[in-house]
C-alpha cells in the first residue's frame, strides 16, 4: 500500500481525488497539506483522523509518505513539485502540469536523476465513453485517422473553493492563462493520444476580455503528420456541452455528451462528458496506471512527455498575435 498526501485539499482534491483513493487498495492518503485552516478542517471532516499540515516541512517532519498528489491552483504546482522530488516522493499532479518550459526541464532532469516519477493528471483518457472511442479507433473501425474535432462549451469557468483565491481562473498570475489553460490542456493530450503523435505546428486565435486578462474564447488548430486537430473552447457559451469527432477515411466516430456514434450504431452512456468538473470515476480508472508509474518511472516518462507537450502547445499560441 502506497501512502500519499494530498497538496492543496480544494474542489478536485475532496470531490474527484478522495472517493477514488477510499476505495482503493494500492493507495491510501495519510496526510494532507493546505494552507488554509478551513481546508484542513475539510479533510479531517472527509478523511477522519487524517494527519493535516499547513506546509511541506512539517508534513516532512510528521508523516511518512511515499508520494504527494498536489492539487493547488496552477502557478503553485511547481514548488511542492521540485521539494517532494528532493525529499524522494513521487508526484502525481493536476493539469496543467507545469506552466513554464524552463522549470518543465528542471523537474524533467530532477525526476530521472533521482528515478522518481511525475504523472500528470489526463482523466479525461480515463472517460468511459472516450475510452469507448479510443478502443473503436484502434480496431481500425474508421480506417486511417485524418481530422480530429473537439469543442469544449463551458457558459463561466469553474468554482474554485480556495478560499483566498476563489477566483484564481480569472487571474493569470495563479492560473497561468484562461480557457486554453485549463481546457484545452486535455483537448491536446486528447488529440495527440488519438493521432499517435507530435503536432508540428499550430495556428490559434483567442479572445480577451481585457488586455491585460485572460482568455475566455480560443480556436486552435494544431497540426499533425496525419492531419489537423481543431479545437474551440469558450467560457461564455449559452448552453454546456462537449463534443468530438474523429473522422477517419473509412468512416466516423462522434461524441455527443453522453452519446457515442460509430458509423450508424449509437451508445448511450450513464454521464455526459460536460456532467460535473471532478469525475472521481475517470480518477479511480486512472490511480492504477498512476501507481504502476511510481513503481516504475521509467513507465510514467510517457505521461510526463504528452504534458511537455500541451504546455509547449499552448505557451506557441500564447506567443502568436492574438484574433477576434
Ligand atoms: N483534471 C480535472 O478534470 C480537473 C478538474 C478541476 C480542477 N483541476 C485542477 O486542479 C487544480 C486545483 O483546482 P481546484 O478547482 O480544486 O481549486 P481550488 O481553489 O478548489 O483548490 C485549491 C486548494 O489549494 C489550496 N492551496 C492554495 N495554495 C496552496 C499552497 N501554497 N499550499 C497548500 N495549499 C494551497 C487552497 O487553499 C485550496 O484548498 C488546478 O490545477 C485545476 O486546474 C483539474
Amino acid at each position: 500500500m502506497l501512502r500519499g498526501a494530498i497538496i492543496g485539499f480544494g474542489a478536485v482534491a475532496a470531490n474527484g481525488h478522495v472517493p477514488a483513493y477510499l476505495n482503493s487498495r494500492e493507495a491510501k492518503i495519510v496526510a494532507v497539506v493546505d494552507r488554509t485552516e478551513t481546508r484542513r478542517k475539510a479533510a479531517e471532516e472527509s478523511l477522519p483522523g487524517i494527519a493535516t499540515f499547513a506546509t511541506i516541512e512539517e508534513l516532512a517532519a510528521g508523516a511518512e509518505i511515499d508520494f504527494v498528489d498536489i492539487c493547488t491552483p496552477p502557478a503553485l504546482h511547481g514548488e511542492p513539485m521540485v521539494d517532494a522530488l528532493r525529499r524522494g516522493w513521487n508526484v502525481l499532479c493536476e493539469k496543467p502540469l507545469l506552466l513554464d518550459l524552463d522549470e518543465l526541464e528542471r523537474v524533467r532532469i530532477l525526476a530521472r536523476d533521482s528515478g522518481l516519477a511525475v504523472v500528470p493528471v489526463h482523466n479525461w483518457k480515463y472517460a468511459p465513453i472516450i475510452r469507448r472511442a479510443t478502443e473503436a479507433l484502434h480496431a481500425g473501425t474508421i480506417g486511417s485517422l485524418r481530422e480530429i474535432e473537439i469543442e469544449t462549451l463551458r457558459i463561466e469557468d469553474c468554482a474554485a473553493a480556495d478560499p483566498a483565491h476563489p477566483n484564481w481562473r480569472r487571474d493569470p498570475a495563479l492560473a497561468g492563462g484562461g480557457v486554453l489553460m485549463d481546457h484545452g490542456w486535455h483537448a491536446i493530450y486528447l488529440a495527440r493520444h488519438w493521432f499517435g503523435d507530435d503536432p508540428i505546428g499550430v495556428d490559434a486565435r483567442l479572445h480577451r476580455a481585457t488586455a491585460s486578462g485572460i482568455e475566455d474564447e480560443a480556436t486552435l488548430t494544431l497540426h499533425f503528420p496525419k492531419g489537423p486537430a481543431k479545437i474551440f473552447l469558450t467560457w461564455r457559451a449559452e448552453t454546456r456541452r462537449n463534443t468530438m469527432r474523429l473522422t477517419g477515411d473509412r468512416g466516423e466516430i462522434a461524441i455527443n455528451d453522453d452519446t457515442l456514434k460509430i458509423g450508424n450504431e449509437e451508445i448511450r452512456f450513464e454521464s455526459a462528458l460536460s456532467a460535473g468538473s471532478h469525475h472521481a470515476d475517470w480518477f479511480a480508472a486512472m490511480l492504477p496506471d498512476v501507481l504502476a508509474g511510481f513503481c516504475s518511472p521509467e513507465q510514467a516518462r510517457e505521461s510526463f512527455e504528452e504534458a511537455a507537450v500541451c504546455l509547449s502547445v499552448i505557451r506557441s499560441a500564447y506567443q502568436l498575435p492574438i484574433g477576434f
